[in-house]
């Protein structure tokens, strides 16, 4: 596996990769990579000749007040990881794309890339600015790297939504697959951030699982009508996790984002929930 870290080195590698005649598969992390990540990298050697793993933690992406500084972060576990997902054979034509943050944004940077819409609802409106950073971010992977398959996960569903259509609307010939969410045994979806909660909070985070299951196994026996599955999904995150904070409940059409009343094929809810001051997200296919 190479690492790169320059981005004249990683547009080199690309051209010469595709100028063999292979394929390339690129899945963008912030690295402290879990098996979330895995079958992300997974899936991508199974769509790709050559995968590339981007390791950056992004800091445009992080809003004033947020956790850009204490993100946990271990380049050399990640390597081991994206190695073990691959297994021997993909893992020697691998590339870990690793840049400096001063590379990626240098001190007069000035362009921006935004999904005008799509990125102002849910996490968008919870976090101002922060699809304009992952947008960014992306849209400038892709250039230096130029894949023919991304990979993306359903567990940051609006990402993926606000990534697809960006893919779209600016021309990029990338095949874009969103793989499902990968989850602990108890349900809590897989994320880098589980790494800040304490014993009983890693516990109490259950409660966002618990209670899409909840609303999932109440649409199969006949409930549609979003507020009541609002008002049963708040009292089991309260009943498991007393002291969380919803930051928001929401009922949207899978593709448009767009809030239903009324629960249809298609729709999706959405939750971020703070946990002992640990905020997270999930979300689930109701129908
Ligand atoms: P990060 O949080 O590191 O996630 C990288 C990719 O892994 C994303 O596509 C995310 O949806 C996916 N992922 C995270 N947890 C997962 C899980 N439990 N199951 C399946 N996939 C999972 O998302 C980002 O980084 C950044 O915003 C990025 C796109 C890299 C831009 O900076």
């Amino acid at each position: 596996m190479q690492i790169i870290r320059s981005i004249r080195s990683m547009q080199a590698a690309a051209r010469k990769i595709a100028g063999s005649g292979k394929t390339i598969g690129l899945v963008p992390t912030m690295g402290y990579l879990h098996r979330g990540h895995q079958s992300l990298i997974v899936r991508a050697a199974k769509l790709a000749d050559v995968v590339i793993a981007s390791v950056f933690v992004n800091p445009s992406q992080f809003g004033p007040g947020e956790d850009f500084k204490t993100y946990p972060r271990d380049e050399k576990g990640d390597i081991a990881r994206i190695a073990e997902a691959l297994g021997k054979k993909k893992a020697r034509t691998a590339i870990v794309f690793a840049p400096k943050a001063i590379d990626i944004y240098p001190d007069d940077f000035e362009t921006w890339v935004t999904v005008e819409k799509l990125s102002q609802t849910l996490e968008g409106k919870a976090r101002p600015g922060h699809f304009r950073g992952v947008t960014t971010i992306v849209a400038k992977l892709f250039n230096i790297t130029r894949p023919d398959v991304v990979v993306f996960g359903l567990k940051d569903y609006q990402q993926a939504m606000v990534l697809s259509r960006m893919t779209r609307d600016l021309g990029y010939p990338i095949k874009f697959v969103i793989a499902p969410t990968v989850r602990e045994k108890d349900g809590l979806a897989m994320s880098s951030r589980n790494a800040y909660l304490d014993d009983l909070g890693r516990w109490e985070a259950t409660c966002l699982y618990y209670s899409l299951r909840t609303a999932r196994e109440m649409v199969r026996s006949g409930v549609a009508d979003t507020r009541v599955l609002l008002r049963e999904m708040k009292a089991v995150i309260k009943a498991t996790c007393p002291s969380a904070n919803v930051d928001y409940i929401a009922f949207t059409d899978f593709k448009t984002l767009k809030p239903v009343k009324t629960v249809t094929t298609g729709t999706i809810c959405s939750l971020a929930v703070r946990v002992h001051g640990v905020r997270l997200i999930d979300n689930l296919k109701l129908a």
